[in-house]
């Protein structure tokens, strides 16, 4: 059975190579570019083909007389500066990968979209595959979760052409071989001891990398055709004070204990916003990711664990994991 994954070289699909090797599959292809920092397939005997999800050319090849395919690559760029890549990449390069797969006569495919693309919550009600306050994510005006949304749509439109298609939709992911990094944009500063403000009551939803590798190996072998599930944890719903708290508890380092007021992390964000324009770089910390921060994003992976069996492991085992590999590779 070949499977092909991309996005292998990021932090969810370096994991779900490693995860697939783990349970025994060997016959693995992935998509690297040229730019590719490969650390986290290096010792991985899997098949590389070089290609860029924005060229149909190099994905025909990639995909040829594959049965499966875990379609993980994407920007998560945040910056308003990067809106116009992150449409390159995340709705163009998803329908390529999905005509590919259709004219390749792929088996099956699991997409990777997020839970950003269904909107707020609280944490008494978190959202499920089904919340209908879209709109409150669209209102953030933040390029990765429009992109995502508008991939979604576009992916979807492949079922009636006839591909088999399930949608996974993770939270927010801890774990190794985040080379870039991705979350661990949040773990290494709090696990150095540097997050001291926190923002009010806001608060997301985390989950085990590795739970997310083996729910999609699940979605793929028993999800049901053009379904969405939640990848998530039942216990990863936590105000970011707590996440912050617990990385810097684990670490050995001081908590955040400054309250930060919305007003000031907003004129702080607008202002980054200003910085990148003018200097040309990419703001991380801006507007729209300071307005995120203040809202709730609570989600319910009861569909996920009663269709699939997908396991719930605690999250503080992933954040030990997460910052003994930062340590390990110097991050930290
Ligand atoms: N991180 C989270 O907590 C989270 C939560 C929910 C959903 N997701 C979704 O999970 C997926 C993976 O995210 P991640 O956190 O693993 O991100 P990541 O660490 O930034 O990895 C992104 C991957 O996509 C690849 N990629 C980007 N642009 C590409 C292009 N034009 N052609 C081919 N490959 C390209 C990157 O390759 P290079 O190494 O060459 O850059 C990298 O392998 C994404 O679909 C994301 O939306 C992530």
């Amino acid at each position: 059975m070949k499977i092909f994954i991309t996005g292998a070289t990021g932090l969810l699909g370096g994991n779900l190579v490693r995860h697939l090797w783990s349970k025994g599959e060997r016959d693995l292809r992935v998509l690297v570019r040229a730019s590719s920092k490969t650390l986290a397939i290096d010792d991985l005997q899997v098949e590389r083909v070089p290609g860029d999800i924005r060229d149909p050319g190099s994905l025909a090849a990639a995909v040829s007389g594959v049965e499966q395919v875990h379609h993980c690559a994407a920007s998560i760029s945040q910056w308003q500066g990067n809106r116009r890549q992150s449409y390159e990449i995340n709705v163009n390069g998803t329908v390529n990968v999905m005509e590919a797969c259709l004219k390749a006569g792929v088996k099956r495919v699991v997409y990777v979209s997020t839970v950003d693309t269904l909107g707020f919550s609280s944490r008494e009600n978190p959202a499920d595959e089904n919340w209908p306050e879209h709109q409150s994510m669209a209102r953030m005006k933040n390029p990765y979760f429009d992109s995502k949304y508008d991939a979604e749509q576009e992916a979807k439109k492949f079922l009636s052409k006839g591909l088999d298609l399930v949608i996974v939709k993770p939270t927010t992911m801890i774990g190794e071989w985040d080379v870039k990094p991705a979350t661990g944009q949040l773990i290494i500063p709090a696990a150095r001891g540097l997050v001291k403000v926190y923002p009010g009551d806001g608060g997301g939803s985390f989950v085990d990398a590795l739970d997310v590798c083996e729910g999609m190996r699940l979605a793929m072998q028993k999800g049901r055709t053009g379904e969405a599930y939640i990848l998530g944890n039942e216990r990863g719903n936590m105000t970011y004070r707590e996440f912050f708290a617990m990385v810097a508890g684990l670490a050995g380092k001081s908590p955040p204990w400054i309250r930060m007021p919305k007003a000031i992390a907003l004129l702080a964000g607008y202002a980054a916003d200003a910085a990148g324009a003018v200097f040309r770089f990419e703001a991380e910390f801006n507007s729209s990711v300071a307005r995120i921060a203040y809202a709730n994003h609570y989600f319910t992976s009861r569909k996920a664990i009663a269709e699939l069996g997908m396991p719930q492991s605690g999250i503080e085992g992933a954040v030990k994991r997460a910052v003994a590999w930062f340590t390990k590779y110097g991050y930290l």
